[in-house]
Parts: C-alpha cells; structure tokens; sequence
C-alpha cells in the first residue's frame, strides 16, 4: 500500500498523531516524510532526526521503502549526508507550469525517483470561484495537443509526466476519468516542447495550488525555510 497522506515532521517515540500509526503497521510499502506542517527547521525532532526515526521503521521489515515530501534541494542537501537509506522518491507539485527542472536533476543524479503531486494542476471543482491561478486543463497549448490525439487534456499531462520518466500521482473520484488518467498516448517531440515551453510565458512559472497565501509562507515554513525560490503566491522567483 502506498500512503499518498504523507507523515507531519514529528514521526519520533511518542509523537503518534502521525498517519503511520492508523495504518496496518506491519504492511506498508511506502510512507513519506513531509516537510513543514508542524515544527519549524531548528525544532527537534528536525528532518533529520525523522528521517533517522523512518529508517528503523525499514529495518523492522514492516515499511518497504521510505521517501519525502516537497524536500527542496536545500532539505536533501541536509539531509542526505547523514541518509544510511536514501529516499526512494521525493513527492512534489509538479506539471508544464511548475516543471521543477533543477530538482529534476538533482534527484535523478542521486537516485531519487521524483513524483507529481496535483499533475492536472488540481483543476477547481466549480468554475464561479474568483481565482487569479491559471486554469491548466483549459490552456490553449494543452488543448491543442489533446485535440490531435483524441484524448482528454488530462491524459496529455499525464503523458507529459511519464515522458519526462517521473512517477504521476492524478486523483479522480469518477472511473471513467481514472481509466482515461491511466491510458497511454505518445506524445511527439512539437508536443513535448509546447508543455516544456509552456512555464517560459509571463506568469506561468509558478505553483498551481491555492495552499500559497499572500505572505511567502507555505505548510507553516517561509519558502526560504522550504528551499523555494518562490515570491508570495507561489510564482518562481
Ligand atoms: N505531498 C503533498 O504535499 C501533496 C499535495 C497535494 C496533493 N497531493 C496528492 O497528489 C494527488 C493528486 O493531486 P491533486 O488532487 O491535488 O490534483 P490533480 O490530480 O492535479 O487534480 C485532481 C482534480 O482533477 C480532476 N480530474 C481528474 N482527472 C480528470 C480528467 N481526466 N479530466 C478533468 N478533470 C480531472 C479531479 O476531479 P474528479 O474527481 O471529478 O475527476 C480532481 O478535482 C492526490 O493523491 C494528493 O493526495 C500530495
């Protein structure tokens, strides 16, 4: 089973109000540590001492694999000196408008396998919400892709996604649209281009996710605490 609910920064002897402990505690595959929610990066049990907390959770045998969460190259270039397992796969927001190339690459060169959190750009449930974040499954570029494939503009960024070889988590509550989220369509080098491209427009390079807030904090952290580079709002600095 993989936990998509990742662990808060407290997973230490005692601090049980952790996803982990409802689980079936003897059968997880994956459970990932989060950064920020709950203390702030001086505060202990900080990453580290979590991370060192998550690892003999590996050596009981009743956790597969270990992974983070929205961990900046900042956090991993802490963290990963004092790793005896290094994290299977580090869970961002990540889709044409927020590729995260930089991370990308850190990641691959040490053997993390990077996953896209909200991949469709968590499209809003009812278009009367007044919102200034782009609406990605409406772009114009994405739909243009869609139309020459004849799949849905959700199966493009999901494609997008496993081209680029990254792991994409897509939510649906509806079957047709979680078949439809799983079926394949390749995608050609102009298609690739146009979704690489799509985040150079003015304004595109930036989170698609409303958690931001005006004042630069996410999860309870500043996004310099976070490794983001980031003004308030979430645009990529
Ligand atoms: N680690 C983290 O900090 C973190 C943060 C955010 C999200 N996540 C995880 O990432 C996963 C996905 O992210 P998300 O839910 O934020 O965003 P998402 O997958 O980008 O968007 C989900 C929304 O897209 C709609 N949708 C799904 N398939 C569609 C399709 N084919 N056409 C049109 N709309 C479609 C869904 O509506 P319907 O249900 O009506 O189809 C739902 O409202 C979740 O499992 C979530 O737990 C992790």
């Amino acid at each position: 089973m993989q936990l998509y609910r990742p662990l808060s920064h407290a997973l230490a002897p005692g601090c049980e109000r952790t996803s982990w402990y409802e689980l079936d505690r003897d059968n997880t595959q994956l459970i990932l540590h989060r950064a920020g929610v709950t203390l702030q990066p001086d505060e202990h049990p900080t990453v580290i001492d979590t991370w060192k907390e998550m690892e003999k959770l590996v050596d009981t045998g009743k956790v597969k694999s270990i992974g983070v969460s929205n961990f900046s190259i900042k956090i991993l270039s802490q963290l990963l000196p004092h790793c005896k397992i290094i994290p299977a796969i580090n869970q961002v927001e990540m889709h044409p408008c927020l590729p995260q190339t930089g991370l990308k690459s850190f990641c691959e060169e040490r053997g993390i396998l990077l996953t896209a959190y909200s991949p469709l750009g968590r499209p809003p449930v009812t278009t009367n919400t007044a919102t200034t974040i782009p609406i990605l499954l409406a772009e114009p570029a994405l739909l243009t892709i869609a139309e020459k494939h004849s799949v849905a503009p959700a199966q493009v960024l999901v494609n997008w996604a496993v081209q680029r070889h990254t792991i994409v988590v897509p939510k649906s509550e509806d079957e047709g649209r979680m078949k439809a989220n799983i079926t394949l369509v390749k995608l050609d080098d102009e298609d690739m281009n146009a979704l690489d491209t799509l985040h150079e427009r003015p304004e595109m390079h930036r989170s698609l996710l409303s958690y931001h807030g005006t004042g630069g904090v996410v999860f309870g952290w500043t996004y310099e605490s976070m490794g983001w580079d980031m003004k308030p709002g979430g645009i990529v600095a």
